[in-house]
């Protein structure tokens, strides 16, 4: 008799960023990051326990069959097998759909980890699902460990914070200022990025700027905390807009080179900081590795942010997720 779990989990957007990693894919530097709401991925799992059998029979992605995600599915659970014996025995049907459009130019693989890992730490029966599944979920796609907590999470060890290389942690000392974010995601390109995160990764461990970034990213985010903490938007947003910057600066400056900013990524930036200045809103961009801005700013300025993006902005934008902060997986 088979049995049947689900989970629906959330992506994350950084505030201060992973970039470069080491050995079982640890990170380099402590991250922080917001849980998002909307952008998620739902995972059901049919299963079986069969001893030494272990294998993915079927591999749905939006109602059909997906070799390639089967393969990476499967080499993450042979790749397990010392710290999640399970897998060597679980025989698994799995069916997985996004939220999002999958060629929206959104990461995927945050959410789409993290619903896996939390039904695998739920099949386990594990005392702690969370710090489990942010376990697995590190093994499986770093960032995307984050996405296993509501709010606020932190990755990676610092002398600031009481939190691990192994696996994220919740992050709740917050001001009120930020405990309603939302995060408006600009698509301009849905294309397929020419260089994956796992690329930019390895190309930080010879960066000529390897040791000034871990510097600068420690200071980020001691800045970054206290900033959260206090309710410093002006901090908050300088950090955010610095963090963002930095992390293409480090690509744009590795061997080999690469960039995945547009001219519309480059339109958008002076166009929000332009606006942020004439209106005196806190209202700043982060990016990812890609090309697509998100715009970062608290609830009770929604209808100016919608107005400005409406008024000035569209012709740059192919898309936009009306995103906001979150609250982790949902079992269901
Ligand atoms: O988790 P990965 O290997 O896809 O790396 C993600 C890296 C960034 O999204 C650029 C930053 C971050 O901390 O999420």
């Amino acid at each position: 008799m088979s049995k049947y779990v689900a989970f629906e989990a959330p992506s994350n957007i950084a505030f201060v960023k992973y970039w470069g990693k080491y050995g079982r894919q640890y990170p380099l530097n402590p991250s922080i990051s917001m849980t998002l709401n909307k952008c998620t991925t739902k995972c059901e799992i049919e299963y079986e326990i069969i001893k030494d059998h272990g294998i993915i029979q079927s591999f749905l992605f939006e109602e059909s069959e997906n070799d390639k995600f089967k393969h990476r599915i499967q080499k993450f659970l042979d790749s397990i097998h010392d710290v999640y014996p399970l897998a060597k025995d679980l025989v698994l049907k799995i069916k997985t759909s996004n939220s999002f459009p999958h060629s929206a130019g959104i990461a995927s693989s945050a959410s789409a980890m993290a619903a896996l890992c939390s039904c695998l730490a739920e099949i386990e029966r594990s005392d702690n699902i969370k710090k489990r599944s942010s376990y697995l979920a590190r093994l499986a796609s770093g960032s995307a460990c984050r996405s296993i907590f509501p709010k606020y999470a932190i990755w990676g060890e610092s002398e600031f914070v009481d939190s691990s290389n192994e696996y994220a942690i919740s992050f709740d000392n917050i001001h009120e200022n930020f405990t309603n974010l939302n995060d408006s995601v600009l698509i301009v390109s849905s294309e397929e990025k020419a260089v994956s995160s796992s690329q930019g990764h390895a190309l930080m461990n010879a960066h000529f700027y390897r040791e000034g970034r871990l510097n600068q990213a420690v200071d980020n985010f001691r800045v970054m905390l206290n900033a959260l903490k206090s309710g410093n938007y002006e901090d908050f947003g300088q950090i955010l807009e610095n963090e963002a910057l930095s992390l293409h600066a480090l690509m744009m400056s590795s061997y080999p080179a690469f960039t995945l900013l547009k001219p519309e990524s480059l339109k958008l930036i002076e166009l929000i900081q332009a606006f942020r200045k004439s209106n005196n809103l806190p209202c700043y961009f982060t990016i990812d590795a890609g090309p697509n801005i998100h715009l970062i700013y608290p609830k009770f300025i929604e209808a100016e942010v919608h107005n400005f993006l409406d008024q000035e902005c569209s012709p740059y934008i192919q898309n936009i997720i009306h995103d906001e902060i979150g609250n982790g997986p949902l079992k269901l």
